[in-house]
């Protein structure tokens, strides 16, 4: 299921949070008005997912919050332990539905916006 299908799904452009607030080679679980996503943070590069994970439709954090491999190349599902590529979401039999994330000014945005 493609990310904007959910329901309430964030608008392209909004503001989720500043890049500052995701710490180097960590996720942070965001809810906003009932939707919750997984943003993932490796140097300056950022990466969004829906955070629910497709084996059981559990949030991935759903156990415990620190969900990044140790070699910060996968996410791994608090609930059974499956991984997902942190840039594509990708799993070995499922995929996370992946959200466009965007950095313009040090603000972590939905989608891909021009700079004004
Ligand atoms: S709920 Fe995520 S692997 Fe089972």
């Amino acid at each position: 299921m493609d990310w904007i299908d959910f329901p309430n799904a964030p608008n392209i452009g909004d503001v989720i949070c500043e890049l500052a607030d995701v710490s180097e080679g960590t996720t942070k679980a965001i809810l906003t008005d009932g939707f919750g996503f997984l943003v993932v943070r490796r140097k300056d590069h950022v990466w969004g997912f829906v955070n629910l994970c497709p084996h059981q439709f559990l949030p991935l954090t759903h156990r415990r919050s620190d969900i990044m491999s140790a070699d910060a190349t996968a996410l791994l599902c608090s609930n059974h332990s499956m991984r997902f590529d942190i840039e594509t979401g990708q799993g070995e039999t499922c995929a996370l539905s992946k959200v466009p994330l965007q950095v313009v000014d040090g603000e972590i945005v939905i989608g891909r916006v021009k700079r004004a």
